[in-house]
């Protein structure tokens, strides 16, 4: 039996954070652990353009993440590492998907309405954003889209572009199904908010024991119970539920503690990932392969797809 096939991505518009790792990368390490899927990893550039417009900073950013995902675990021999621009069947797609999909549909898109309601001028780019994503999913018939939950809509544009697609042209796409697990799909940041680069509320997930130290210190607390909120949710990531108990129970309003307790753990947790990164980072050619190699093979799916979707409307 073939395997099922399982694709994301994180757009390189910043250093991630523990958010990223809890609600969508260490999801990815799981299924490329159980090998019951092939595993796509993307960095998403090109949709990463509309937020950074700025050519040092987007190559910067691109290999910086290309790192990270090596650090956490991805690993090139057994899934494929990508890198959406080097593979331009994604904007060929979102090209001819957008010849079927209407104005008003993408105007119902959380992050056009947002905008909208902040009075922003919305590019093109932002506007067709989910239709790109349609088309990074669709090029490799995907079952599974493991995300955060600020996604899911995306996934619903993508069920829907394939649907449309198939009604349209006749069945060529699989309808993707987005992974999201409950628990954690929502961490929330220093603030309490959804932890995002961009509220500014993050513990990077590469952090400095100094950086670690500035966030913690950073959690907003109130003193009107026991318990400081902000700092258990954060905090039970890393420890069982019994663990927590025993620590919050035993430190009833202490929060300095509390808040030292939740450093050493992090401090934990991140130190060997930090200190792995450094390693990779040494080796751009090394890094440098790992991309040509990815892009030849996504490239080589891709581009299969791509022609049965060209047949599909009458271009080939
Ligand atoms: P950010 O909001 O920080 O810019 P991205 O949009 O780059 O994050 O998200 C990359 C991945 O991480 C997506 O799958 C997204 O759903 C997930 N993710 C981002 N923030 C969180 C969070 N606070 N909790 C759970 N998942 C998250
Ligand atoms: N929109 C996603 C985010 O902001 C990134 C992304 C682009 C993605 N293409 C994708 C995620 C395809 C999953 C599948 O995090």
């Amino acid at each position: 039996m073939s395997k099922k096939i399982l694709l994301s991505g994180i757009k390189p518009t910043g250093r991630p954070h523990i958010g990223n790792y809890f609600g969508a990368m260490k999801q990815w390490l799981e299924f490329q652990t159980v090998g019951q899927y092939d595993c796509h990893f993307m960095i998403a550039d090109y949709h990463a353009l509309n937020f950074i417009q700025n050519s040092d900073e987007m190559r910067r950013n691109s290999l910086e993440l290309i790192i990270d995902y090596l650090a956490i675990g991805i690993d090139p021999k057994r899934s494929v590492l990508f890198k959406q621009s080097d593979v331009s069947a994604h904007t060929e797609l979102a090209w001819i998907f957008d010849t079927i999909t209407t104005m008003p549909y993408l105007m119902r898109a959380h992050a056009f309405k947002d905008a909208e309601a902040k009075d922003k001028e919305i590019s093109a780019g932002t506007f067709n954003y989910p239709i790109l994503m349609a088309a990074d999913i669709l090029l490799y018939n995907t079952d599974t889209v493991p995300v955060g939950q600020d996604q899911k809509q995306h996934i619903e544009y993508a069920r829907d572009t394939a649907q449309k697609f198939n009604n349209t042209f006749g069945e060529t796409f699989k309808l993707p199904e987005a992974l999201i697990i409950k628990e954690v799909a929502i961490i929330p940041g220093t603030d309490g908010q959804k932890m995002s680069k961009s509220h500014g509320n993050t513990i990077p997930l590469f952090s400095s024991r100094d950086e670690i130290v500035k966030a913690v210190m950073s959690i907003v607390t109130d003193s009107s119970g026991d318990i400081p909120m902000n700092v258990y949710n954060i905090h039970k990531l890393f420890r069982s539920e019994t663990e927590m108990k025993t620590l919050y129970d035993n430190n009833k309003g202490k929060y300095k503690i509390l808040k030292e307790a939740l450093i050493e753990d992090l401090d934990l947790f991140i130190k060997p990932l930090r200190e792995r990164r450094e390693e990779i980072a040494k080796d751009t050619d090394t890094i440098k392969k790992i991309l040509d190699d990815g892009a030849n093979k996504a490239r080589s799916i891709a581009d299969k797809k791509l022609s049965e979707i060209k047949t599909a409307i009458g271009v080939i």
